[in-house]
């Protein structure tokens, strides 16, 4: 049964009400109690589930009325087939019904439904109807705000992961020519050097060919190191032999004292989890090296209980959360975003004057493949 009413004067949109009633004097009450107000709007009653559950899918329905107890259900089974249903929107659900007693209202509500009236207060019934309305506007706009925003977090995820990948290809193809071109052209001038100290003994050309031989060696070195810091080659020897080579080389440049740690039967993990954690201590080393002032710096590596963990810590002047939030460092926001490509993510704990410490965790059933795996010296 429906019933439309639109006092003379009103141009909105009627309200689509669906009142679940098997009391045809009862509907009648809330029918006369709704026009009292001066809005329309349609008002159709059913009385079993299976009309309830076609009501909702079959129409728009904006909000619903439903008495506690019917002919063999009760509201709650109401309840239940439309959060089973295949309706589109979830209308707001109001309880219009006798003595029902206060734990079943509090326990309807806590349901998810939107409010209870009893059937002795229906001069409220426009109330509580818009306050609902309200309510479930405000609602879907929150959840409708969250799913944009869970959205581009995502995207953003998805970008920055494209982005390291993108980096990191690039280079190891930097690093690749600076091995074939300019480690190529060095290694044939060492070898023509090499015949020159055979072959020359005058006095005034070997000083020169000597000098020349030690700059190429500086060139050398120079173009290794390069190398190494584009595309860690020594990660080919695992994960515990590039941190150590990391540490030697931080503490040989910075004179501070680091040490590294592991658990004995630390086992390399896949080569897109080992360059996270090389370059989150490679970040965690230089972030010391420019702002700790430290004496000494530690570093932990274990796999215990499938969980890769890596932790840098020193013991300097430690750093503020604001100190993270600074427009222009991007370190160790990067670093969140690299650890969370591989399933894992980074703890940052720091005080001001008491050290700090970056910890990586990486849950080791995650795989990913970096897509530029080939090797070179
Ligand atoms: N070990 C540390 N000791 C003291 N302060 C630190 C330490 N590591 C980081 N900080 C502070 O945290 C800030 C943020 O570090 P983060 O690595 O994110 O960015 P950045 O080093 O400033 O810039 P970027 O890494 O992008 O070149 C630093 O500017 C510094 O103030
Ligand atoms: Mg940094």
């Amino acid at each position: 049964m429906t019933v439309s009413h639109k006092p003379s004067g009103t141009k909105e949109y009627p309200l689509r009400i669906l009142h679940l009633e098997d009391s045809a004097a009862d509907h009648q009450l809330v029918v006369r109690a709704l026009k009292k107000g001066m809005e329309p709007f349609h008002i159709q009653r059913v009385e079993t589930l299976q009309s309830f559950r076609d009501a909702v899918e079959q129409q728009a329905v904006d909000v619903i009325l439903a008495d506690y107890r019917l002919a063999g259900f009760t509201a709650l089974d109401a309840w239940e087939t439309l959060s089973k249903s295949r309706a589109t929107s979830r209308p707001p659900f109001i309880l219009l019904s006798g003595a029902i007693g206060e734990a079943a209202a509090v326990s309807a509500i806590h349901l998810g439904m939107s409010d209870f009236l009893s059937k002795d207060e229906l001069e409220k019934l426009w109330r509580v109807v818009h306050r609902s309305l309200e309510m479930s506007r405000t609602m879907a706009s929150e959840a409708k705000a969250n799913a944009e925003l869970a959205l581009s977090e995502r995207r953003l995820a998805e970008f920055a992961d494209h982005l390291q990948t993108t980096i990191e290809n690039e280079r190891a193809s930097i690093a690749r020519e600076i091995h074939d071109d300019i480690g190529g052209s060095l290694a044939a001038v060492k070898l023509d050097l090499a015949w020159l100290q055979r072959h020359v003994d005058d006095p005034k050309i070997c000083p020169h060919i000597e000098s020349a031989g030690e700059m190429l060696q500086h060139a050398l070195g120079a173009s290794q190191r390069i190398m190494m810091n584009l595309r860690p080659a020594i990660l080919d020897q695992g994960l515990h032999a590039a941190l150590q080579w990391l540490a030697q080389s931080f503490e040989k440049r910075t004179g501070i004292k680091t040490s590294l740690c592991t658990n004995n039967e630390f086992v390399s993990p896949e080569r897109a989890i080992q360059l996270v954690a090389y370059r989150t201590t490679q970040e965690a080393l230089t972030n010391i090296s420019k702002y700790a002032e430290c004496s000494a710096v530690r570093i932990e590596i274990s796999d215990a209980e499938g969980v890769l963990t890596i932790d840098v810590s020193d013991n300097g002047k430690g750093f503020s959360a604001d100190d993270l939030g600074k427009s222009g460092s991007f370190g160790i926001r990067g670093l969140k975003e690299r650890a969370k490509s591989v399933g894992g993510w980074l703890d940052v704990s720091s005080q001001t004057g008491r050290g700090s410490a970056i910890i990586l965790s990486v849950p080791l059933t995650h795989t990913k493949q970096m897509p530029d795996e080939d090797q070179f010296q």
